[in-house]
């Protein structure tokens, strides 16, 4: 049997190069040899407030970034999180087994709460019983993610380890998949901190969608140092950043790439990245553009995915249900 990949993204903010290098594209590669399912989690997304409309059209968005980049609706399901109810109704459940203390543990949620202060809802609290849920309803091996996304998964691990030794074998344990190279990506203006969708000072977050113009203007203003030498080094997080970027979207060897650049200047270095960039990026936008001429085929493509795997989740929320004793006995009687 082939192994199960299950990933999800939410459809807010900018996605931005992060976004696409950790995930989206490995994703695509995945989907060759594992039986994937990629979830826009638009429930995810309402732990902060969101614009109602803009929501619903975020939603449609984000699919037509994933079929661009290469998703093949043929071979994996793509599907809108709110869209299968078993979601939410198995968050509820494994609510009821997580001890706080293991959510009082996640960073996140301890980095987001502190910069919304008062607006902090429960939801945000309960983000990874939901993430839990996502993942374990499809008895899910892989969880392709970023490095943020770890120690989510690891949660989704333990809950999955304590509901089977409370009620015997119910989830497969999943495990994260976080790649080597280009796991956190961070900021352009501030390289100290990873590159976020939300709430970042303007040319900060490099977006897939931004036009040739913006990657160029943006990339030339990046933070780096003033050591002037085009080396790979974590303790020179800006530089290093950037010719992480590169090494990605160029497919090339870290010493092909400090060779290439041995005696140039930053700006040779941020120009050439930016045009690398840019025709990495060109495909994706060409076929973006394409997509959205056609919003009825990205919703029906979504609808099916949903009607294709709604019934995976529903068996495994009702065996869930069956277990834990939710419902009616066996009924005596005429
Ligand atoms: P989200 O929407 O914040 O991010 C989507 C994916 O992008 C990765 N990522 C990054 N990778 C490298 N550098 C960065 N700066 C960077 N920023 C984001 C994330 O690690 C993620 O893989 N909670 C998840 C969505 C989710 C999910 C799931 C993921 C919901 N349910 C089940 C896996 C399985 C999130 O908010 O990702």
């Amino acid at each position: 049997m082939k192994k199960r990949v299950f990933s999800g993204i939410q459809p807010t903010g900018t996605i931005h190069i992060g976004n696409y290098l950790a995930a989206i594209r490995r994703w695509v590669i995945a989907q060759a040899e594992y039986e994937s399912i990629f979830c826009i989690v638009d429930l995810h997304a309402i732990t902060v407030p969101q614009e109602p409309k803009l929501l619903k059209a975020k939603n449609l968005e984000m699919a037509a970034i994933l079929l661009a980049a290469g998703i093949d609706p043929g071979v994996s399901v793509i599907f809108v999180q709110s869209q299968i109810g078993a979601h939410a109704e198995l968050a509820w459940i494994l609510n009821c087994i997580i001890p706080m203390g293991w959510m009082l543990r996640m960073t996140q949620f301890k980095e987001k709460s502190q910069r919304q202060k008062e607006q902090v809802t429960t939801g945000l609290f309960d983000y990874p019983a939901l993430m839990a849920a996502d993942i374990l309803l499809y008895r899910t091996n892989l969880v392709p993610v970023g490095e943020d996304q770890r120690q989510h998964v690891e949660l989704a691990r333990d809950v999955a380890e304590r509901f089977n030794s409370r009620y015997g074998p119910t989830f497969e344990l999943p495990e994260a998949v976080i790649p080597e190279v280009g796991s956190r990506i961070m900021g352009l203006k501030d390289p100290t901190k990873k590159m976020s969708k939300t709430g970042d000072e303007e040319g900060n977050v490099l977006g897939v969608l931004d036009s040739p113009d913006e990657i160029r203007a943006k990339i030339m203003k990046a933070v780096t140092d003033p050591l002037r030498e085009i080396r790979f080094d974590p303790d020179r997080p800006g530089i290093n950043n950037l010719l992480v970027i590169y090494e990605l979207f160029s497919g090339e060897s870290r010493a092909a790439i400090e060779q290439r650049f041995a005696g140039k200047g930053y700006a040779q270095f941020k120009a050439e990245l930016a045009e690398t960039v840019i025709e990495g990026l060109r495909p994706l936008q060409l076929r973006f553009r394409e997509l959205m001429e056609d919003q009825r085929y990205i919703g029906r493509l979504l609808e099916e995915g949903a009607g294709r795997i709604r019934p995976v989740a529903e068996e495994t929320l009702s065996t869930v249900k069956e277990k834990v004793g939710l419902g009616l006995p066996v009924l005596k009687g005429a």
